[in-house]
């Protein structure tokens, strides 16, 4: 919870924004309390749909791409360097001679980004706390060369761009479940977490596929993914997928689900997208799905689905088929059994 950090730091007196009317936060973790805030003009930019919808839940203002003026604005540092880095360019931007606050984990890298800032910028202040670190110092330009890329072309022309799931180029995982597709799969379907587009070009050539709507929580992924795909087959939409769409609409479900949030892999998502296509499926549909060998959702498929069976994989990944869901609890249907 790397508002704590701030929280710790504030309540400290080490860091003092009481003169700062304007702050804005570079994609917080969702569980952050804006309380801890000594002010009232608050701006979150969020890039995850999920997060965003939690936000704008509580009242904030919340947007993808904040432009400021600020005169703070907090880095919640993710995963990828580049997009760190890109974050932390974009707030000395928008924060001209404010406050750039970056917080983080270690096992987010907090430590190696604390070196390379250092290497550019004197810092005004800095504090150890809940397994990370947070410092700070005065915007300027020193990361003006760090900007976020552009989406741009990587493997065989598909374009991505730094922090989107594996942005170097497909997914081992993806390509077994693209190279397992079945022929037979025929009507309007969903690709569940489809990322930068990866599986849906492949589903475009399967004949009987009429419709696919992509729907994808990353904003980053979702703008590569209308890069990748110039068909009109396709609908992008920026959603949660365990929210997104109308029960019993959909003749297949293909997904990648996702299976962790920061280091941690966590079965319960890929497990949320089992019981989401169930929810989507018309009572033939049918989910296609790849997962790394090791995870648990054999158990999930069967109180989902009535047919269940692994169609293809290896020591590392399993592609399984499901059939006919379970899910009764769709507006107008009877239940089947
Ligand atoms: C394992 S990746 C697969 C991506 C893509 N299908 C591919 O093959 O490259 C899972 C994807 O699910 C997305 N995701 C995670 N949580 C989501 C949610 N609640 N709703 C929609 N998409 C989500 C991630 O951003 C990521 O792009």
């Amino acid at each position: 919870m790397t508002l704590a950090r701030l929280a710790h730091a504030l309540e400290t007196g080490v860091l003092d924004l009481s003169d700062t009317p304007r702050v804005v936060l570079l994609e917080p973790n969702p569980d952050v309390d804006l309380g801890v805030l000594p002010v009232r003009d608050v701006t979150v930019q969020h890039n995850f749909k999920p997060s965003f919808d939690h936000f704008d839940a509580m009242g904030a203002r919340v947007t993808t791409a904040a432009t400021g003026p600020a005169d703070v604005v907090h880095v919640t540092l993710p995963r990828s360097r580049e997009l760190a880095r890109g974050l932390i360019a974009q707030a000395e931007a928008i924060a001209p001679n404010g406050l750039v606050i970056v917080d983080g984990a270690k096992t987010d890298g907090i430590d190696a980004m604390l070196k390379f800032d250092k290497s550019r910028v004197t810092l005004d202040g800095q504090m150890s706390k809940a397994h990370g670190k947070i410092f700070w110092f005065k915007a300027g330009t020193a990361f003006a060369d760090c900007a976020l890329p552009d989406p741009a072309p990587v493997t065989d022309g598909w374009i991505t761009q730094p922090g989107v799931f594996s942005a170097d180029g497909p997914d081992a995982g993806s390509m077994a479940l693209a190279a397992a597709l079945p022929k037979s799969l025929k009507g309007h379907g969903a690709d569940l977490g489809g990322g930068w587009g990866y599986l849906t070009r492949y589903l475009l050539d399967l004949p009987k596929v009429t419709q696919i709507d992509l729907v994808e929580a990353d904003h980053r992924a979702l703008t590569c993914a209308g890069l990748n795909l110039k068909d009109d087959r396709v609908a992008l939409h920026w959603a949660d997928a365990g929210k997104w769409g109308v029960p019993g609409s959909l003749d297949w479900v293909v997904t990648n689900p996702p299976f962790h949030t920061s280091r941690t892999p966590d079965a319960s998502l890929g497990q949320d997208f089992i019981r989401s296509a169930a929810r989507l499926l018309k009572p033939k549909g049918t989910l296609v799905m790849v997962a790394n060998r090791h995870l648990p959702y054999e158990t999930t498929l069967a109180a989902s689905f009535v047919h269940v069976q692994e169609l293809d994989g290896d020591t590392r990944f399993k592609i399984l088929q499901a059939d006919q869901p379970r899910t009764s609890d769709k507006p107008g249907r009877a239940k089947r059994r």
